[in-house]
């Protein structure tokens, strides 16, 4: 057992953070975060954290950079602060689809964050369905990937799945979207996406499986401008599919994703709440469902701090 227990957030996603607190049934710690008039960021921790085990919570969403680099600022405030034990906790990892050198001369950006989170102080980082699992082989201290799919098989459980067909978007998802359709007792089919440059535009091209005459729900881990949702809707009903659902972990929706998945033939699509969405976003994508993550992150932070296994979370 660690020092006490202690949960801070940065300011990206402070209703998440609020409860996951009260999940664990604490009041989130006291921090004072000021902006300066030349963009330095100043991080002051306003209570004792001497030997005590201390969360930061702090998603990826806009602005990544000034988020990124508030919440290595909070970590090294924690670090200069004595806390025993510092787990950075980041529900949507940042840069995480910058995961590979697929390309000449560029960064594995999200091996960069993970070093950077290391350097400020985390000696253990909490995640969210990483774009790619081996995504945790960046960090040499422990780190604990979530998944979402206890939350969406719970919420897609109590629908009539007789008739369903669990689709991945393409062939790096369909492990992840395998999974889940084993969890809920349905055939997977899989699309055969292609990126064709770095547009963030993708194009399905063929599908393996069949949907003729069946329900699908189309199973991801984000939606960034929704083409690739889009696109798979789009394939699907060509292939005969009936409704047409989607449950994803990280709801992004960057670029034109509004217009681009009002624009998808989608029956229902369903996030978690790993990223902050404004008014305008919740009020006008159409048949759009929330689910949040925050007793997941809450009962993981408690057993983290009490030693206890974080895979009998996924077993559902
Ligand atoms: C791709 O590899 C991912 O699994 C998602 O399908 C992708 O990030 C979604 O991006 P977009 O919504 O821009 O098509």
């Amino acid at each position: 057992m660690q020092g006490e227990l202690k949960v801070f957030s940065g300011s990206s996603h402070s209703e998440l953070a609020h409860g996951i607190a009260s999940y664990i049934g604490m009041p989130l710690g006291k921090t004072r975060i000021t902006r300066f008039s030349n963009e330095n960021i100043k991080v002051k921790i306003d209570e004792n954290v001497r030997g005590a085990d201390v969360f930061v919570i702090q998603t990826s969403c806009p602005p990544v950079s000034d988020n990124l680099v508030e919440m290595l600022i909070m970590l090294d405030a924690m670090k200069y602060s004595s806390a025993s034990r510092i787990t950075a906790v980041l529900p949507y990892f940042p840069y995480a689809r910058s995961d590979k050198k697929d390309e000449s001369r560029i960064s594995i950006t999200a091996r960069l964050v993970a070093d950077l989170l290391q350097t400020a102080g985390a000696d253990r980082v909490l995640t969210m369905t990483l774009h790619a699992p081996q995504i945790l082989g960046f960090f040499r201290n422990p780190a604990d990937q979530l998944m979402a799919h206890p939350i969406l098989i719970q919420y897609f459980r109590q629908k009539d799945l007789s008739n369903t067909v669990v689709v991945a978007t393409d062939a790096g998802s369909a492990k992840f979207a395998g999974f889940f359709a084993k969890r809920i007792g349905t055939p997977l089919a899989i699309i055969d996406k292609r990126r064709m440059d770095d547009t963030e535009s993708a194009q399905s091209v063929a599908l393996i499986g069949d949907v003729n005459g069946r329900d699908v729900i189309i199973y991801d881990d984000e939606i960034a401008t929704g083409g690739s949702i889009r696109e798979a809707a789009r394939i699907l009903r060509d292939f005969g599919a009936r409704e047409v659902r989607v449950g994803v972990t990280h709801g992004v929706f960057s670029g034109n994703a509004l217009e681009t998945l009002n624009d998808a033939d989608l029956n229902e699509l369903v996030i978690t709440d790993t990223i902050p969405l404004p008014e305008s976003k919740l009020t006008s994508i159409k048949n759009l469902k929330i689910l949040t993550a925050a007793p997941l992150f809450g009962e993981a932070i408690r057993r983290i701090h009490e030693g206890k296994s974080l895979s009998e979370l996924m077993e559902v």
